[in-house]
Formats: C-alpha cells, structure tokens, sequence
C-alpha cells in the first residue's frame, strides 16, 4: 500500500545483481570444489535456486548476504516442478552436462513477458555434440564427450543473454577450442566469465560479441563478488527522477547503466558523480524522450517499464519500444487505472505524458511491471494498492526498507 505524492529524498545502497547470481550459482555445479558467492542479494529466485541446486545434491549455506555451495556430488535429473517455477533456473542446463555429459531439465514455460523459447540453448548443446530430446515436458542431453565448435548464437530478438551463459558454461569442460559468435555482450555475461575463469577456466572475450573458450580438464572452488545490480539502481534512479526528488545513489555502476543515465539526461534529469556514487534530480522541467529496447549495451528491456513511468510525468508525447519481448507492456492497463494515457501500437507504447495520477488497486503482472507499478503508485495521489507483490521480492532485495528509508508512505498489507 502506497500514499504517493511525496519525492524521494536520500541515500540508497543497490545491492549484487539478480541476472548475474543467478548463473553464477549455477556455475558451481561445474566443480567439486566449495565455491563462496559474496554480495548475495536477498531474494525469493535467489531462494529458489538455492532450492534447485540442493535438490541436485550440492550443499548450499548462506551467512548474511555470502553463499557457500559446494557441489561435491550431483546428479543429473533435475526436479521438474521446482525448475519449472522460475525462467533463469534454464542455466542449470550447461553446467549439468558439462560435468556429467548429461542433464535431465523441465522445459521452462512462456511467461508473461513473452514466449521465452529456448531454441538457442538447446542449439549451443547439440553443437557441442550432446544429443538432445524433448519427453514428457523434459529437456534431455547427453553427450559421450563434449567437443568446442563454432556457435553462432544470435535469435530473432539479438543475442541471449542466458543461452550465451549456458554455452560459455558447457564449453569450459568440453575438449578443443568454442567460439560463440554473436554472444550476449551484457555485463552479466561478463561477470560470469570472470567467476569461471577464477575457477580455472580459459574464456576471452566475454563483453563482446565474440567469446572464445578453450576447454580444460577440470574446474575448481573460488571465490566471488556479485556485480551491482544495474536494472535495481535504474529503478531507483527512475524513481527519484519520477517523484521529483534528489536521491544518492551507493554501490552502482555507471559504466553498465549508459543508455539509461543516456535517455534520463535527455528527458531533462541531472546524474551527478561523486566518487564511486550518483545523485539523480530534476534539472527543470522534463521533456519527452523516445526510447527503443536492444541488447546491451542498448536501452535494457528491464528498464522499460520503469522509464514509461517518467515519461507519464513528462508533458507531451514519447514512444516507447519494445524489442526484446514480443508482450512486455502488460504494465500499461494497470497504469491506465491510475490516469495514465498510453496505447499501444504494434511494438510501440505512445505515452501521453502530464495527465493527473490518481491512486487506484493495480495488480503486478511479472517483477518489472510491479516495479513500474510502484513508482507510479508514488507519483499519484492518494492511495495504490500493489497486489500479488511477490514478483517484487524474486528482484528486489528489501524495497519496502529502501523506500522508506527514502521517504515513501509504503507498507506491505495483507490482502483481505
Ligand atoms: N530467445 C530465443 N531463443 C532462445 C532464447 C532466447 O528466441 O533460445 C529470445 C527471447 O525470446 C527474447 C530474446 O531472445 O526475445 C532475448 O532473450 P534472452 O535469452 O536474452 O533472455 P533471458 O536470458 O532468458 C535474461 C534476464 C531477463 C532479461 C533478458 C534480456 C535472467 C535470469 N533473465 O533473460 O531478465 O530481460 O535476459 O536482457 O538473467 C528480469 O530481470 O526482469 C528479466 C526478465
């Protein structure tokens, strides 16, 4: 439950990235050794893969905000209903049959953001010579050893961030020399190549869209930093600029969020460097921006919801594209409930900015929609009712806190 109307004032520390731990827990089943994850946000998918990969056989024990895993033995049969529940537990394929030559996963399912496929994984498996089939809603590899070959990993929408994570992650035990060709450039990748190179892996590359691994015989334990997550310090940047506030910003990366500090100085919000941190305000009166989502180093789509949320502020007219996912504006109804004039064509959402916002009940429908949500629920006046805010809590580590502690009226209520 959300009282909007007052702007956002203070300090916030953005804590290690969602998309990147992820893998990174998934990329301790490649060794035998303990691995230690440091800077481990609290998170519900965080839980979860937790969850996975102790069903998988790895001992996993998390003390504060560090996660130590150790994957002495696995199996290779993974839990259908458990994997099933969350998109990203896909990278658990690589790792899998990298170390056992083979892996037994549940097909993950669309969502709501899109179709999901998973073509390309299945693609980068097959091309290191696993064979693979789809039985009863499992996805099937094996492999009697696993060769480097030449991946070209591009999809309808770009690369894939997750497939080039799954490849990368297979490759480093496969024999001779992969190369993936139009591999995903975003910073997550390369945080990922950094923890398997720690581990004893030879990967060059990663960032670009050529990333070459040179197999090795074996992997072992290290230990790692989790990278600031850049989609949470947007959303708070976002949010600081939406309610006309001035907030500092500790523990972000400026050099992972370019498109989006890019389009807030455009729309008129002033991103101020001190040190290792930045403070966002309003310099004058916004102005309309066109955006268009791409792969990074591109507008991130995982931002977009956030930023439709400033243009609803902003007199005049922007349009907002989607690339990446084919039905990611399922935000834009529930906006709608608060005052907000956006329609939507084709891969476009026209926004109407500078209409009055009022507080209304608004369901969340995926984690970034909701994050929208709640912005818009702090610009508008009066009260919103968020529900089903558990997508929130699979991204956002301790938002209620946060935003308190910046000055929002936000309280987590039970539903009657
Ligand atoms: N795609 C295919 N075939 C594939 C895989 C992907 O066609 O085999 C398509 C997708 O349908 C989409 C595009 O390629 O149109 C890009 O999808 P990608 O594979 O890069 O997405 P992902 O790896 O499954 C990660 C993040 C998403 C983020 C996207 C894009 C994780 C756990 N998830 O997903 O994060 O939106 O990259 O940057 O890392 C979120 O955090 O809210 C979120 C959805």
């Amino acid at each position: 439950m959300i009282k909007g109307g007052t702007p956002l004032h203070g300090e916030v520390t953005i804590s290690g990235a969602k998309n990147s731990v992820l893998p990174l827990m998934a990329a301790t089943l490649l060794t035998k050794e303990p691995c230690v994850i440091r800077r481990v946000p609290d998170l519900s998918d965080v839980k979860f893969m937790a969850q996975i990969l102790t069903s998988l056989g790895a001992q996993v024990k998390s003390e504060g905000s560090t996660v130590k895993i150790h994957a002495a033995k696995i199996t290779g049969h993974g839990d259908y209903d458990l994997i099933r529940k969350m998109r990203g537990s896909i990278c658990i394929l690589g790792p899998m049959l990298s170390r056992l030559k083979k892996a037994q996963v549940s097909l993950p399912g669309g969502c709501v953001i899109g179709a999901r496929p998973i073509d390309l994984h299945l693609k980068a498996m097959k091309a290191l010579g696993a064979k693979v089939t789809i039985e009863s809603g499992y996805v099937n590899c094996a492999a009697k050893r696993l060769v480097g070959s030449e991946v070209f990993l591009g999809g309808r929408s770009g690369p894939t961030v997750l497939g080039t994570a799954n490849l990368m992650m297979a490759a480093t035990l496969a024999e001779g020399v992969t190369l993936i060709e139009s591999a995903a450039c975003e910073p997550e990748v390369v945080d990922l190549a950094n923890f398997l190179n720690a581990m004893g892996a030879k990967i060059s590359g990663a960032g670009s869209p050529t990333i070459t691994v040179t197999g090795v015989k074996e992997l072992h334990g290290a230990e790692h930093e989790v990278i600031p997550d850049r989609v949470e310090a947007a959303t708070y940047a976002i949010a600081a600029a939406a309610t006309n506030g001035e907030v500092t910003l500790h523990g972000a990366r400026m050099d992972h969020m370019g498109a989006v500090l890019d389009k807030m100085r455009e729309a008129g919000v002033e991103i101020v460097r001190k040190g290792p941190s930045f403070t966002v305000r309003r310099k004058g009166a916004l102005k309309p921006v066109d955006i268009i989502t791409q792969p990074y180093a591109g507008f991130p789509t995982d931002a977009q919801a956030q930023m439709m949320v400033l243009m609803m502020v902003t007199n005049g007219i922007s349009i907002i594209t989607e690339r990446i996912f084919e039905s990611r504006f399922m935000h834009v109804s529930e906006l709608g409930r608060l005052g907000a004039d956006i329609s939507i064509e084709g891969p476009s959402a026209i926004v109407k900015g500078g209409r009055n916002l009022s507080g209304a009940p608004v369901m969340a429908s995926d984690l970034r929609a909701s994050a929208a949500l709640v912005i818009a629920g702090m610009v508008a006046k009066g009260k919103t009712l968020v529900k089903r805010i558990y997508h929130l809590d699979r991204g956002y580590e301790n938002i209620d806190a946060k935003l308190k502690k910046l000055g929002a009226f936000i309280e987590r209520v039970e539903e009657t």
